[in-house]
């Protein structure tokens, strides 16, 4: 049976500058879904990703690379869903794909905007995090925006969550030789030394940054991988190596506040250490993805990498899960299954 209408999440007021998104902007309602046309396919939705990135999406500042969300409209962003119809030549009903139509159970695409994954190499929700988006830019940053080296020490924040957990993995299998970082709260930075591979890690909540970074790193870091800007970009540029190099991910410290830190006060360290700085987007580095995914699919195989996860079941729980994982309530990716028929 081919769907008619679909439950979707829909913005329905924006947060105050400066303040925190809550579960009252966002509405779950019925929606009809459109005949496919040429060329397009209908989905069943089986899990889709929740994303820093859609926290500055609510506002209505100027977007870089994205785009932002609209009041009564839905929102969007990466899942993965499997074809009941399909318009288009190369894509058939069964196959599984990755697509940018995510906050609703069923949707209506594209096929040339369709990316198909192969769910018998790795499970699905793997293809959204350590596999996906959050893995490749892990990777990205790690390989060439920070031009990691053999030996190298790796700092990173946000540590335990989708592109730090995954950072930290292939750092070290890439030939870092000490890998640290920074998470919130004691379970996680014990999760991070017991189960995930790093050589250390500070609790930021509990530690200032300008105390925890030295004792992390006493010999300076080479490489640091920024996931939240603020006070832990300040104090890794204090601990920097000469001829370190930064690699700017995210800023997520900052997502919600309305003025900017100070953070370029302390940019004659990086004169004086002789540090690279450089920001990137994921998307402009595409040409590295068949490399990244034959490798890490392997990692996976062998148990090198895991897929590490924390999945909210249903759409009516997709905002909880959303704004839980922009507290910190995520270890590896946040992701939301859709169709609890599906393991992810
Ligand atoms: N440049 C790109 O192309 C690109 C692509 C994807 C993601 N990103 C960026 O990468 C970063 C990580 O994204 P992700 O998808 O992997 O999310 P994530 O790390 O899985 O989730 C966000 C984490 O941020 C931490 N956090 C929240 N507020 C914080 C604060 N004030 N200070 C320090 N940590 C804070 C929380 O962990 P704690 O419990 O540790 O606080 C939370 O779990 C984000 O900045 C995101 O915007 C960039």
């Amino acid at each position: 049976m081919i769907p008619t209408s679909t439950r979707i999440v829909t913005l329905q007021a924006r947060p105050e500058p400066g303040g925190d998104p809550s579960p009252d902007m966002f509405a779950v309602e019925e929606r009809p879904l459109p005949t496919p046309g040429d060329g397009q396919l209908v989905l069943r939705n089986i899990a889709m990703s929740v994303d820093p990135s859609m926290r500055g999406r609510l506002d209505l500042g100027e977007k870089q690379y994205t785009t932002n969300f609209q009041i009564d409209e839905p929102l969007d962003g990466s899942a993965v869903g499997q074809v009941l119809a399909s318009n288009h030549p190369d894509i058939a009903v069964g196959d599984v794909v990755r697509h940018r139509a995510g906050w609703r159970d069923h949707a209506v695409i594209d096929g040339a905007t369709a990316y198909r994954v192969d769910a018998d190499a790795a499970p699905v929700g793997a293809w959204l995090g350590v596999l996906g988006q959050t893995g490749f830019t892990a990777w990205a940053g790690l390989k060439r925006v920070g031009e990691l080296h053999d030996g190298d020490t790796v700092f990173i924040s946000a540590a335990a969550g989708a592109v730090g957990s995954a950072a930290g993995r292939f750092a070290r299998l890439l030939g870092a030789a000490r890998v640290v970082g920074s998470a919130g709260g004691a379970a996680k930075v014990a999760q991070l030394v017991n189960e995930l591979g790093y050589d250390d890690a500070m609790d930021y909540r509990a530690e200032d940054p300008r105390d925890g970074v030295p004792r992390l790193a006493p010999d300076g870091i080479d490489l640091y991988f920024d996931n939240v800007g603020g006070p832990h970009l300040v104090a890794a540029l204090h601990n920097m190596s000469i001829g370190g190099r930064v690699a700017l991910c995210g800023m997520i410290s900052q997502y919600s506040s309305d003025g900017r830190g100070q953070d370029i006060n302390h940019l004659i360290e990086a004169v004086l250490r002789r540090v690279t700085i450089r920001g990137f987007i994921v998307r402009d580095h595409e040409d590295m993805r068949p490399e990244f995914e034959s490798t890490v699919a392997g990692w996976l195989r062998s148990g090198e990498v895991e897929a590490l996860q924390t999945v909210t079941d249903g759409i009516d729980h997709a905002v909880e899960a959303f704004l839980g994982m922009l507290r910190g309530g995520n270890i590896g990716k946040a992701l939301v299954r859709l169709d609890t028929d599906w393991e992810v």
